[in-house]
This record gives C-alpha cells, sequence and structure tokens, in this order.
C-alpha cells in the first residue's frame, strides 16, 4: 500500500526537474491512480509563457497517456511554497479524474502532510 509520504517524495524528486528558467518556481507532481500506479511530473516553462504547463496537469496527463483516468491522490510540492496548492485551472482538470472512492490533494507544510479533498478546494467543478 503506497502512504502518503511516498508520494510526497515522489513529487519532491519530480521538482527537481522543472524546467522554469523564467519564473524560478519549481513544482514536482506525483498522482496515485485507482490501480494503485504512480506517476510524476513538474512544469515546463516557454518563452512564450502563457504556454508554460503546470506541474499537475503535466502529470496527470502522463496517467492519462497510460489509459489511467482515476486518481485517488495527487501530491503536489514546491521548494519555493509551503502548502503549495493547485492552481484552478489544475483544480477542474484534477477534478475532472476524480475517484469515485474520492480524490486527496496532498501538500506539504513544517515538514507535515496535509491532505485536502478536491471538493474542498473545488466546490462546484464543472462537468458536462
Ligand atoms: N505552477 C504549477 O506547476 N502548478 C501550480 O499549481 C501553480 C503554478 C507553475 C506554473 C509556472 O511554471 C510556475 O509554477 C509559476 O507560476
Amino acid at each position: 500500500m503506497t502512504n502518503y509520504e511516498e508520494l510526497m517524495n515522489k513529487a519532491k524528486e519530480a521538482s527537481q526537474k522543472a524546467y522554469a528558467p523564467y519564473s524560478k518556481f519549481k513544482v514536482g507532481a506525483c498522482v496515485l491512480t485507482e490501480n494503485n500506479n504512480i506517476y510524476t511530473g513538474c512544469n515546463f516553462e516557454n518563452a512564450s509563457y502563457g504556454l508554460s504547463i503546470c506541474a499537475e496537469r503535466n502529470t496527470i496527463g502522463s496517467a492519462v497517456a497510460n489509459g489511467e483516468y482515476k486518481i485517488k491522490a495527487i501530491a503536489i510540492y514546491s521548494p519555493n511554497m509551503q502548502n503549495c496548492t493547485p492552481c484552478g485551472a489544475c483544480r477542474q482538470v484534477i477534478d475532472e479524474f476524480k475517484s469515485d472512492s474520492g480524490t486527496v490533494v496532498l501538500t506539504e507544510k513544517d515538514g507535515k502532510i496535509l491532505s485536502h479533498r478536491i471538493e474542498e478546494l473545488l466546490p462546484g467543478g464543472f462537468t458536462l
């Protein structure tokens, strides 16, 4: 059974690979899917700033590319910020792939892992 600490450690490791020469704000993420598989990713920026991709969406893209559409947990870490919660766009994307048994967003503050339910971070997420 994967624990939250393991997910956070993998998000930390992934944050070191971030390509963030413009903002210098590095972010790593680690997703745990319903099949208990793990995917990691980081943010990557572009000289055309608006093309930058957040760590969360990059990571979820890897899960999807592997045919995994249900996320039980996503850990997010930035060496630049405590309790680095996802931006609004990423909240909506996490919501799209939430697990029927619930999805938690994990962040770190003062060395402790905080757990937030996606519905808490995005009340009334858009669905079709
Ligand atoms: N960023 C993320 O990767 N995730 C978030 O939830 C917030 C912002 C990235 C985007 C950009 O590369 C940098 O952090 C500064 O906004």
